[in-house]
């Protein structure tokens, strides 16, 4: 199977009528050698700031990695069993943090990582707009992750992610390539979207 083939395939149902650039996103786990421009970059994490935040606090921060340098490879260190491998080829790893609390009154943020979510996606987008792709990791050793990058007390280490242009599905192992090859899938409607708890919402009337 061809890149091409693989991104093709890859493809949410265009008959849902939902934006091309949502149904385009998907999460590989290989990439090219390809750089990522400088611009294209910046542009990802504009893309990011544009995101709506509780009380406009912007709370997400990003620790950014390129392949070759010591950021990588220290977030490399942090990522936890196959992810070490796969996330190593990318050319580009990056770090989410949150702020816990809010900076206009010090007050506790149950919203500081859903904002940081919010800025995840809006730059994961940006980054498909790009011809990129991206790979969210829960699978850190967050610990390792703060201590690496003396984050402070003050905020949470969320995720990392993988960045960079869409790589040879068979250089991956098994299960990983047929994975990478695999059909996409999501729950329906029903399951989540209500008018009571657990009761499917009507759409129209
Ligand atoms: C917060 C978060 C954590 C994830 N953790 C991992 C991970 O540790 N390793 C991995 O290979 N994929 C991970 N994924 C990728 C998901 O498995 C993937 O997004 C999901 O299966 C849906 O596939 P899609 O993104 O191609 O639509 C993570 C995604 C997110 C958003």
């Amino acid at each position: 199977m061809s890149v091409d083939s693989v991104e093709q395939s890859k493809i949410g149902a265009p008959s849902s009528g939902v934006e091309p650039l949502i149904l385009k996103r998907w999460s590989p786990r290989s990439f090219s050698d390809r750089s990522i421009h400088p611009d294209d970059l910046k542009k990802v994490f504009v893309a990011a700031s544009w995101a709506p935040s509780c009380f406009n606090e912007q709370p997400w921060r990003f620790i950014v990695g390129h392949r070759g340098d010591a950021i990588f490879d220290r977030i490399v260190d942090a990522l936890i069993g196959f992810n070490k491998q796969w996330a190593g080829s990318a050319p580009m790893l990056f770090l989410t943090a949150a702020k816990k609390t809010f900076s206009r009154d010090g007050s506790p943020s149950e919203f500081h990582i859903h904002d940081t979510g919010i800025a995840s996606a809006m730059l994961i987008l940006q980054a498909t707009a790009l011809g990129l792709h991206t790979h969210g990791m829960a699978g850190i050793d967050k610990s390792k992750a703060r201590e690496a990058f003396a984050i402070p007390e003050d905020f949470d280490v969320c995720a990392a992610w993988a960045m960079g242009y869409l790589g040879d599905p068979d250089a991956l192992p098994e299960p990983y390539r047929a994975l990478e090859k695999g059909a996409r899938s999501r729950k329906p409607l029903e399951e989540f979207v209500f008018n009571a708890w657990e009761t499917p919402a009507i759409f129209g009337v």
